[in-house]
């Protein structure tokens, strides 16, 4: 189906060519005065000083063509169209044809979305988790953003591949082996003369594991020859020594077991397991071909490659690819997953999810990357950089004693904490409680996340996340299982399921619902291309207050006019249709009752 906003903007098109003016003068956008109209054009105003008259002319020439095209093609869009001073022009939608749109959009599939994608490959780089350290608040934000964006243009008919490049090939490895040597020295993989096969059994467990990685940094922080160990013991391994090879595919085998479970309880699933390590292969062709290219050269022992460009608005330093001791280095790693995936998927669009303060490592990967050639200069590299989240004390967010809260223990929190509001409501047993606040919680978390831009930082308060009103991931989904109540109690009051047409709206409440809902299509495109899933949060928050608002002061079951009640069921239902496939996209979903 046509986006709502294109067949305004096309009409006043026509309209102003016909009167001899640009087309491109036409633009309709969302009215800022809604008490005034419901969408407006401002064009007469940039036309006058190309035109030389006076705004409110073109403006009223606009308004008479367009009523007198209507009045040929009886294709009535318009209730009202007015020229104001000094030369706006003010629009509001005829109500028949809104609810021709409607019904138009109950039926089709997407609600009428017409996919921008055709199966091109997105890579959607996110989640970047550590592995053998736990997973902690700071992936929080990459997991929820990235896994939002990768549904979002999968809906929109793109192939994304969502890879959650695992820190897998740093120092934590050198430090975790060298911890295990102090610790059972006596191990297989220490002794130097063995030759026999490795163990099929890790020598830890994940518990174990996630304690031997803290103490082993902690130690190697006041231990220089500790350190220096683990920087050998990381070398060895990256440049292939059999023993350590083996230990670090037990350390993987336990440590992905149990970062999967936390991405699953996250509702966060990857399509690709691949991290750094994997990268390491692309790595000597890659130096070598940017030294063979004459872009990369030695500085103080280093190998760089500049990235400075003419209009940076500060000095952008050279970007590190091989370090004076011989190591890679993140950038490193990041350009030969590049050269990876363009051999694998040659992606329309990459888009990497980090902690905002990654930006200029990835500006100096995307010019290097664009610069040799690996990737195609029409090909977008966005950065999609995150802020912080703070505690209620605006600083980031700590445990009670000053830790750094795991994730598990946050999701905990959230649970416990919708749990008491569904008990204070006591509408449901306590066992479906437990079920309803794993579902709302996630709601909660994610949401709280998710309507923020993400670039700003923001507080994690979870008296306000997990509040059942006001912008909150819980007030959405209590909308939606209030709409679900209705419709059983319809369903029950009739004996049917069939909701009918959706009629013209008779209220204000009711036509702002409609307006709301045709506007879906374009909401979800922009979100996508903008990268930003906080605007599919404030579309469903704006949607669920107008679903309230007529909801109010509507007495929807008790309305005598049957036709009417079936259409105002329609509609509740299309209300509750998109609300649940925009939470769908955004990661999470509704109960049945809370
Ligand atoms: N592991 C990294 C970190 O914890 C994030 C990885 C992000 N992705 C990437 N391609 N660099 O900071």
């Amino acid at each position: 189906m046509k986006k709502l906003i294109d067949i305004i903007t096309e009409r006043m098109q026509a309209a102003f060519t016909e009167c001899g003016y640009d087309g491109s003068y036409a633009k309709v956008v969302l009215s800022n005065r809604p008490d005034l109209c419901e969408y407006q054009c401002n064009g007469a105003m940039a036309a006058a000083k190309v035109y030389k008259k006076k705004p409110i002319e073109i403006a009223a020439q606009v308004v008479d063509v367009v009523m007198a095209e209507a009045e040929v093609s009886g294709g009535k869009v318009f209730s009202e169209i007015d020229a104001v001073m000094p030369g706006f022009i003010n629009l509001r939608l005829d109500e028949s044809y809104l609810a021709d749109y409607m019904n138009e959009m109950r039926s089709a599939d997407k609600f009428g979305l017409e996919e921008p994608g055709h199966g091109e490959t997105v890579i959607v780089d996110y989640g970047g988790a550590n592995v053998a350290k736990p997973l902690h608040v700071g992936h929080l934000r990459s997991a929820v953003i990235g896994e939002a964006v990768k549904r979002m243009g999968n809906y929109l008919g793109y192939h994304m591949i969502g890879d959650v490049h695992l820190g897998d090939w740093g120092l934590q490895m050198g430090l975790i082996i060298e911890e295990l040597r102090d610790r059972q020295p006596e191990l297989v993989y220490f002794d130097e003369n063995y030759t026999g096969e490795y163990p099929q059994e890790a020598p830890f467990t994940i518990g174990e594991l996630e304690e031997i990685y803290p103490a082993a940094s902690a130690k190697s922080k006041k231990d220089d020859t500790f350190r220096a160990r683990a920087q050998e013991a990381t070398f060895r391994l990256q440049n292939g020594y059999e023993p350590f090879l083996a230990i670090w595919k037990q350390i993987m085998k336990v440590s992905l077991a149990d970062l999967k479970k936390n991405y699953d309880n996250l509702d966060v699933h990857f399509d690709l397991w691949k991290g750094e390590s994997d990268a390491e292969e692309y790595i000597p062709w890659l130096i070598q071909d940017l030294q063979d290219q004459g872009l990369a050269y030695e500085s103080e022992g280093a190998l760089v490659v500049d990235i400075a460009q003419p209009g940076d608005r500060k000095e952008l330093p050279p970007c590190i690819v091989r370090k004076s001791d011989g190591a890679a280095l993140y950038a490193t790693s990041d350009l030969g997953t590049i050269i990876e995936r363009e051999k694998d998927f040659s992606p329309v669009k990459y888009v990497y999810i980090t902690d905002k303060r990654q930006e200029l490592h990835f500006i100096q990967v995307f010019r290097v990357a664009k610069k040799a050639g690996y990737v195609k200069p029409e090909i977008p590299m966005i950065h999609i950089g995150f802020g912080t989240m703070n505690g209620k004390d605006g600083k980031p967010f700590k445990t009670r004693d000053g830790g750094v809260m795991r994730l598990e223990h946050l999701i905990a929190d959230i649970n416990e904490a919708v749990y008491g509001r569904i008990m204070e409501n006591r509408t449901v047993s306590e066992d479906e409680a437990h079920e309803t606040a794993r579902i709302v919680g996630l709601a909660a978390l994610k949401y709280g996340d998710l309507s923020n831009q993400a670039s700003k930082d923001y507080i994690f308060d979870i008296d306000r996340f997990t509040s059942f009103e006001g912008n909150t991931g819980p007030y959405i989904l209590y909308t939606i299982v209030r709409i679900k109540s209705i419709l059983a109690k319809y369903r029950a009051l009739e004996q049917e399921t069939n909701e009918g047409k959706i009629l013209p709206a008779k209220s204000g409440t009711e036509k702002a619902v409609i307006l709301l809902l045709a506007r879906y299509s374009e909401v979800m495109e922009t979100a996508f291309e903008e990268t930003a899933p906080h605007k599919i949060c404030q579309y469903i928050y704006e949607l669920s207050n107008a679903f309230n608002s007529f909801y109010h002061e509507t007495k929807i079951l008790t309305e005598e006019d049957k036709e009417r009640r079936a259409g105002w069921i329609a509609l509740v239902m299309l209300v509750k249709d998109v609300l649940e496939a925009c939470i769908g996209v955004l990661g999470f979903s509704a109960p049945e009752r809370m």
